[in-house]
C-alpha cells in the first residue's frame, strides 16, 4: 500500500466543526469517512498542534445482512404466526406454502414456545391476536444504537448469526495551541534565498511526516537468493543445530604453509602444481605464519555469542600462553624435513620459498587448520564448521569449475574414534535425506585414516559420492601443540553438488558463473534438505 491520501477538506472539516464542538467525538460526528481517513487527517494535524487527540477502542455490534431482513420484514416466528392468524387455519404439511422456507423451518418452532400459535389435529391455529416481534425490536434498537438493551442477550444473537461484533475506534479531539480554522500555508524546502535575507526563521515549515508510509517500488526487479545461498542456509541451520561454530573464511588468499605445508602436503605434491593450483603473482609472497588478528576475533565472538566457555575455561583463556607460531613453524619444518611426533617425516629439503608462496586458497581445510592451531591456546572439545569459496587449476567442463564452495566440519574431543567419525557422518547426511551410507578408504596427506563417502540417493536411485573425511594425523595435531589425547576429525563435501541435485541442473554452468539464467535464480523454490 502507498501512502493513505487524506481528502484534503476532511482536515478543515475537523477544524471547523472544532470552532462549535470542542471536544469534538469523530464516532459519531464523522461517521461518513472510513477510519483510515480520519486517522491521517487527525495526525497531519496534530504534528501541527494544531489539535490533540485520544483514541477509545469501542465494540460496536451490528445487525447482519438477516438481521437486516428482520428488521424489515419481521422475525421468522412473526411471519408464521401472521400467515396462521391470516388464514385461520394452515395445514401442518403445507405451512411451506405460505411462508418461505427457512422461516417455516425456524419459525414455527420459536412461535410455539412463545405461545402465539398452537397444534389443532394436523394444523397450526393462532392463540393470540397480536404478537410483540421481540427479536425484531431488539435488532431495531442494535441498529440504531449499536449496542444490545439488554446485554444478556447478546450471546445468542450472535451465535444465531444475527448481528456481528466490530471493533470501532473513536477519536476525541480538542482544540490544540496551534488551533486555526486552516492550515497555514506552509514551506517545503529551504532555498538560499530564505538563508540570504533571513525568511528561514519565522518560515512556517510543514512538519517531516515521519510516520508516512513509502511506496512500494513497483518497476524494475526485486533482489533474490541465489540457490548455492538458499543451500548454504540449509547446511548452516543443520550445522548451528549441531552446537558448531562458524570459521571466518573470508581469506581466499593464504599462503603455501596453510593451505598445504601445515596439512603434510610434500612440496612436490603434484596438487601444489601449477596445473592444479592459482599462484598469485602480486604480492607473490606471504610473510612468516602469524596470527590472523581479524579471524580471531570473529572465532572469539562467535565461541562467546554461543557460551562454549565456562566461567572457569575463560580465566585459562587469559593465562594460556600466547601461541609460538615459531615454534609451530620449526615444528612442521622438522616433520616435512627428518620427521617428528611419531612420523618419520618425508625427508627432503624443506624449502621456506614454497611455504610462503601466495595461492588462491585450494580447500577450506588451510581455515580449519589456522582455527585447530588457535585451539592449542586452550585446548578443549569443539565443533567448527565452514563454507565458502575454494578455487582449483581445473579444465572448465560440465561437472568442473576453477571454483567452488566447500562445506567442512571439524570436530575436536577426547577420545573420538573412527566409528563415531562414521556415526556422525549417518547423523548428518541423515538431516539431508541421504540414507545408508558406505566408506571406502582413501587417502589424504593429513587424515589417516581417510574416508571417501558414498551416499544412495533417493531422488537419483543411485550411489553417489558425497565427501570425503578423516581423522587428522598426529604429527599434524600434535606440532599444533594440541594434547596428546585430543582427536580430530574432518569431513568436506561441495556446496555445488547437493545444489545441483537438489533442483535438477545437470551442467555446473547453469548454476555459476556468467552463463546462468537470472529467471533460474529469481524463480527456484526455497528449500528444505530433508524434504526431498
Ligand atoms: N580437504 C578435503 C577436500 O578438499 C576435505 C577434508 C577435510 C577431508 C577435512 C578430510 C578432513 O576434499
Amino acid at each position: 500500500r502507498g501512502p493513505v491520501p487524506v481528502p484534503t477538506d476532511l482536515t478543515t472539516e475537523v477544524l471547523q466543526a472544532l470552532e462549535t464542538t470542542d471536544p469534538l467525538l469523530t464516532a459519531t460526528s464523522l461517521p461518513h469517512v472510513a477510519q483510515a481517513d480520519i486517522k491521517a487527517a487527525l495526525d497531519r494535524l496534530a504534528s501541527r498542534s494544531m489539535i490533540e487527540y485520544d483514541t477509545q477502542d469501542n465494540e460496536v455490534v451490528v445487525p447482519t445482512a438477516e438481521g437486516k431482513q428482520i428488521i424489515d420484514e419481521g422475525s421468522h416466528e412473526w411471519k408464521v404466526w401472521d400467515a396462521v392468524k391470516r388464514e385461520g387455519r394452515i395445514p401442518i404439511k403445507e405451512l411451506a406454502n405460505f411462508v418461505a422456507a427457512e422461516s417455516a423451518k425456524v419459525g414455527q418452532g420459536n412461535a410455539f414456545k412463545s405461545k402465539w400459535i398452537k397444534k389443532d389435529v394436523d394444523a397450526l391455529v393462532p392463540t393470540a391476536d397480536s404478537v410483540e416481534d421481540t427479536t425484531r425490536l431488539t435488532l431495531q434498537y442494535v441498529q440504531a444504537h449499536s449496542t444490545f438493551e439488554d446485554p444478556k442477550v447478546s450471546k445468542d444473537y450472535l451465535k444465531r448469526k444475527l448481528v456481528t461484533s466490530q471493533k470501532l475506534i473513536a477519536y476525541t479531539v480538542r482544540k490544540g495551541p496551534k488551533y486555526a480554522k486552516e492550515i497555514p500555508v506552509e514551506v517545503t524546502d529551504l532555498t538560499a534565498e530564505m538563508l540570504q535575507n533571513g525568511s528561514w526563521k519565522t518560515a512556517n515549515f510543514k512538519p517531516y511526516n515521519f510516520s508516512s508510509r513509502g511506496i512500494l517500488s513497483t518497476g524494475g526487479e526485486p533482489g533474490a537468493l541465489h540457490p548455492l545461498m538458499k543451500v548454504r542456509e540449509e547446511f548452516r541451520r543443520i550445522f548451528f543445530d549441531l552446537d558448531f561454530i562458524e570459521m571466518p573464511t573470508g581469506r581466499f588468499v593464504d599462503s603455501g604453509f596453510w593451505n598445504f605445508d601445515a596439512l603434510f602436503v610434500p612440496q612436490q605434491h603434484p596438487a601444489r602444481d601449477l596445473q592444479d593450483t592459482f599462484y598469485v603473482s602480486d604480492p607473490a609472497e606471504a610473510g612468516r605464519p602469524g596470527p590472523d588478528v581479524d579471524a580471531d576475533q570473529a572465532l572469539e565472538s562467535m565461541e562467546r555469542r554461543r557460551n562454549i566457555f565456562t566461567r572457569k575455561s575463560d580465566q585459562q583463556q587469559e593465562d594460556a600462553p600466547k601461541l609460538d607460531y615459531e615454534k609451530y613453524y620449526a615444528n612442521v619444518r622438522a616433520v616435512h624435513e627428518t620427521g617428528a611426533f611419531g612420523s618419520t617425516g618425508y625427508r627432503y629439503p624443506y624449502s621456506d620459498a614454497e611455504t610462503k608462496r601466495l595461492v588462491l586458497r585450494t580447500h577450506t581445510t588451510a581455515v580449519s587448520t589456522y582455527c585447530l592451531h588457535r585451539l592449542a591456546a586452550n585446548p578443549r572439545p569443539c565443533r567448527y564448521f565452514s563454507i565458502d569459496r575454494v578455487f582449483r587449476n581445473e579444465t572448465v567442463d560440465a561437472t568442473h569449475l576453477a571454483e567452488f564452495h566447500q562445506i567442512e566440519g571439524v570436530i575436536a574431543d577426547y577420545g573420538l574414534t573412527l566409528g563415531g567419525l562414521m556415526a556422525f557422518l549417518e547423523g548428518f547426511f541423515n538431516e539431508l535425506g541421504i540414507t545408508n551410507l558406505r566408506f571406502k578408504p582413501a587417502y589424504n596427506p593429513y587424515t589417516e585414516p581417510s574416508m571417501e563417502i558414498f551416499g544412495f540417493h533417493k531422488g537419483l536411485n543411485k550411489w553417489v559420492e558425497i565427501g570425503n573425511s578423516g581423522m587428522f594425523r598426529p604429527e599434524m595435531l600434535l606440532s599444533m601443540g594440541l594434547p596428546e589425547e585430543l582427536r580430530v576429525y574432518g569431513f568436506g563435501l561441495s556446496l555445488e553438488r547437493p545444489t545441483m541435485i537438489k533442483y535438477g541442473v545437470s551442467n555446473i554452468r547453469e548454476l555459476l558463473g556468467h552463463k546462468v539464467d537470472l529467471g533460474f535464480i529469481q524463480s527456484n523454490a526455497a528449500v528444505r534438505l530433508d524434504k526431498d
